[in-house]
């Protein structure tokens, strides 16, 4: 009775601007994407990874966690929710429909095993997330010169993370649904969860679980995985 993890990897990394997609990048002497397996394969309980990579990828076939028969891949999407669904389909045509799934990006190489252990013991609905530490503004421009409309109340503020926990078939019908409905509202799980309805428990989480996206990301990663590994 253990639970499936869902790894999206199919991302090219805009933000990132490197010569391929982030996941790939070496990091403290393995691809990023390998610390990330490597990590989810020590979580306790795990019955196998599902990871959604792009269709012309020819990385992950050369990880060392590819070989690891709890792993398998399925083709992602154009977005990041088109690939956890695909991964979803794949699930579900395999197991039953309430085990329990854990979306979690390829890009978080640094989230915590007591975190991982805080979000199973969670409600069924649950995601890792860090209380906002700067003051939030809102503004109503989307360009330009941007000013202030709005701060909003901080001790409400939480910044979402992954893993995002849901049983296999709740999230697959909100994905599906969400993505029909408000595909731009789709960013995480939990979005798509709350439109169908549900109130997702927030799980407080470490800062260091924080999403490699720009290029200092990658180096202050590569810092604090040497730190662990020393
Ligand atoms: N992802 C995915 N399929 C997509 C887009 C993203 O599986 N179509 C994955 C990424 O590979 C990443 C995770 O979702 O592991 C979080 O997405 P993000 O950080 O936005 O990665 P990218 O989309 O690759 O980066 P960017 O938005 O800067 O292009
Ligand atoms: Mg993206």
């Amino acid at each position: 009775t253990g639970y499936w993890v869902i790894v999206p990897a199919a991302g090219s990394g805009k933000r990132m601007g490197a010569d391929k997609p982030k996941q790939y990048l070496p990091l403290a002497g393995k691809p990023l994407i390998a610390h990330t397996l490597d990590n989810i394969l020590g979580w306790p309980g795990v019955a196998g990874v599902v990871v959604a990579i792009a269709a012309d990828d020819h990385e992950f076939a050369t990880l060392a966690a590819a070989q690891d028969p709890k792993v398998h891949t399925v083709t992602g999407g154009a977005e990041r929710a088109d690939s956890v669904l695909a991964a979803l389909q794949y699930l579900s045509a395999r197991t039953a429909p309430d085990t329990t799934v854990l979306v979690h990006d390829a890009a978080r190489p640094l989230v915590s095993k007591g975190d991982i252990t805080k979000l199973l013991s969670a409600g069924p609905i649950a995601l890792l997330a860090q209380p906002a530490s700067d003051t939030v503004k809102r503004t109503q421009a989307d360009q330009g010169s941007p000013r202030v409309s709005q701060t909003l109340p901080r001790a409400q503020i939480w910044l979402a993370q992954t893993p995002q926990k849901a049983p296999l078939e709740r999230l697959r019908g909100a994905l599906q649904a969400g993505l029909a409905q408000h595909p731009e509202a789709i960013t995480d799980e939990a979005s798509a969860l709350e439109l169908a309805g549900d109130e997702p428990e927030l799980v407080a989480a470490c800062r260091s679980n924080f999403k490699v996206t720009h290029p200092a990301d990658l180096m202050l990663a590569e810092a604090l995985l040497q730190h662990r590994q020393t």
